[in-house]
């Protein structure tokens, strides 16, 4: 039942429109005094009344129905407070019924979203810094697919630009072949640092990468073999860490796909009259207004640029997947490039131009340090995940030595409060990393829920009932509030999807583990009678359903036991 629209149907004004009348109707903000109100100070001037006196005539003309307790007009506004036990039966019916496929929607159906996120670079470590993209584009992918949507999850690899040919060059001087099939990224990576510290006393070595770089752009068949190989030894590495995060995609087209793409784009835009060209480069200018440089399409050399790539891979997606929406799940370092891309592609004339959006999100620092790729100097997101189980571990054999699969339970916990504590603040906000506030089990934390999802599973385990419910058992006030917590999850999926915000998932999540352990402390549960002992072991299945569920959308697997 939406309790919104139950009650604007309640409300009668003369001259104002149902729709009007459901805008206006909002839950109330303090729940002791009301769950839903209607202010009505807007009527006053045409109705020439006082809100005061409008809402007393609302109140009088209303037959109450039996969801609701109590109308009641206070200063301007009519109170609604519902029949608590009315609520509590439909809310408990309908969950249960619904189970795990509660909170999806059909909100999506026939419309495709496009996701952008993790875009790692070939060669490049997975490092800190592609945790927030990885894990908030997927969670985005899966909230999507709740909520009825067809999504395409794409990983725009930057596999392409100078840094190949470079790598090239220290592959022929100190690469080993078998070390680095064995030890793939790391020994990539090492060469490449290696090459970037003689290249400032031997600077010719630029020139030799260059020439690289530009036999593979010729498609020079040892250039391709070593760069395909380099992309093939980075993507077999990151596969490890997107299968411990859960995270799929369903293309890989990177920068390279677009080579042969960006031609037609380029001849678009001189074609509609949009370029420059400056100091031999292309260029697209923007009207003052937008108050930004202008877009660089092509280097006095001829070279392509990052933009130019972007430029084609929109088009490529428009018209490959006729998306409803296009994000970029990148970090607001680019706000300017995602600016200029869509500014560019509206100036072609694409109304489309205004689906794309980029949904950036703030920095990662792990304890104050900083992440950076040239001197090696990185945070490899593979040992975080390693540290973070190995100190689960040191937790699970203080607080619970016996606990059987140890290791798995380790690796669920300790990735988990690692994504976790990336998906609880509004992604725009930086993010200062540290173990033992993920870890936490008493905070704001992954461990925190997954340790309640575990309590409601054991409670599920050992208490039984046959007795069907009393729903009056349910209207004490931590029950109470409870069930509203479990009513609004499907508004927080959708709200999550609607603002590309995790985080509205995440928090929920969280807030409705500290109500269900304030529900659990209030309640004792297996000593009841069968009745009340069956209404609140609903109540204890439908949280763990929910958690389940919420967690999943993040990415986050829960153990049974911990
Ligand atoms: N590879 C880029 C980076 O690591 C991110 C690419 C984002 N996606 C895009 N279509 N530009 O900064």
């Amino acid at each position: 039942m939406d309790y919104k629209v139950e009650i604007a149907k309640l409300i009668k004004i003369d001259g104002v429109s149902f729709d009007e009348i459901l805008s206006l109707v909002v839950a109330a903000k303090d729940s002791a005094l009301a769950d839903f109100a209607f202010p009505c100070f807007k009527f006053a001037k045409t109705l020439r009344k006082s809100p005061v006196i409008v809402a007393k005539e609302i109140v009088s003309s209303i037959e109450k129905p039996a969801f609701i307790e109590s109308i009641e007009a206070v200063n301007g506004y009519v109170n609604f407070k519902l029949s608590k036990l009315n609520f509590v039966k439909q809310t408990v019916d309908k969950t249960l019924a619904l189970g795990e496929s509660y909170g999806a929607s059909t909100e999506g159906a026939g419309k495709t979203i496009c996701i952008d996120y993790s875009s790692i670079n070939i060669a490049k470590p997975f490092h800190m810094g592609h945790l927030s993209t990885t894990v908030i584009g997927a969670a985005l992918y899966r909230i999507y697919k709740k909520l009825g949507y067809s999504v395409v999850g794409i990983n725009h690899l930057g596999d392409w630009g100078t840094q190949f040919g470079k790598l090239i060059v220290a592959y022929k001087m100190w690469g080993d072949k078998e070390d680095i099939n064995n030890r793939g990224i790391n020994a990539l990576l090492e060469i490449y640092v290696k090459f970037h510290k003689e290249a400032e006393s031997t600077p010719e070595l630029n020139d030799i990468a260059r020439n690289w770089f530009k036999k593979i752009e010729d498609g020079d068949s040892e250039a391709m073999e070593l760069f395909l190989w380099f992309k093939e030894v980075t993507l077999r590495d990151v596969q490890k860490i997107y299968d411990r995060l859960d995270v799929h995609f369903d293309s890989y087209n990177g920068e390279s796909f677009y080579n042969d793409k960006m031609q037609p784009v380029i001849d678009e835009l001189e074609a509609k009259g949009l370029t420059k060209i400056s100091n031999g480069a292309t260029i697209v200018e923007f009207d003052q207004s937008e108050d930004m440089p202008p877009c660089l399409i092509k280097k006095a050399d001829g070279a392509t640029l990052y933009a130019t790539r972007d430029m084609a891979a929109a088009f490529y997606r428009k018209n490959t997947y006729n998306f409803y929406k296009s994000l970029y799940v990148v970090a607001y370092q680019q706000n300017l490039h995602f600016k200029q891309l869509f500014k560019v592609i509206e100036m072609m004339g694409y109304d489309w131009a205004k689906d794309m959006i980029h949904v950036p999100f703030g920095m990662v620092s792990i304890e104050g340090g900083k992440l950076s790729t040239r001197d090696g100097n990185v945070v490899f997101l593979e040992d975080v995940l390693n540290t973070a189980r190995d100190k689960a571990l040191e937790i699970i054999n203080e607080k619970n030595p016996d606990l059987e699969n140890k290791q798995d339970v380790a690796e669920m916990v300790g990735t988990g409060a690692v994504v976790f504590g990336a998906l609880v603040g509004s992604r725009i906000k930086d993010i200062s990393f540290s173990y033992d506030k993920v870890l936490n089990f008493e905070g704001e934390t992954g461990p925190y829920v997954q340790y309640t999802y575990a309590r409601c599973c054991s409670l599920l385990n050992k208490i039984e009932s046959s007795g069907s419910i009393n729903y009056d058992n349910l209207t004490s006030a931590e029950s109470y509030e409870l069930i509203k917590l479990i009513d609004k999850y499907p508004d927080i999926v959708a709200d999550a999807g609607a603002k590309y915000e995790p985080s509205i998932v995440t928090r929920y999540i969280y807030n409705l583990a500290v109500q269900f352990n304030k529900f659990y402390l209030e309640q004792n549960i297996s000593n009841s009678n069968e009745q009340d002992k069956c209404a609140r072991l609903a109540v204890v299945k439908i949280v763990q359903n929910i958690i389940k569920d919420g967690m999943s959308l993040l990415g986050i697997k829960c153990p049974t036991k911990m």
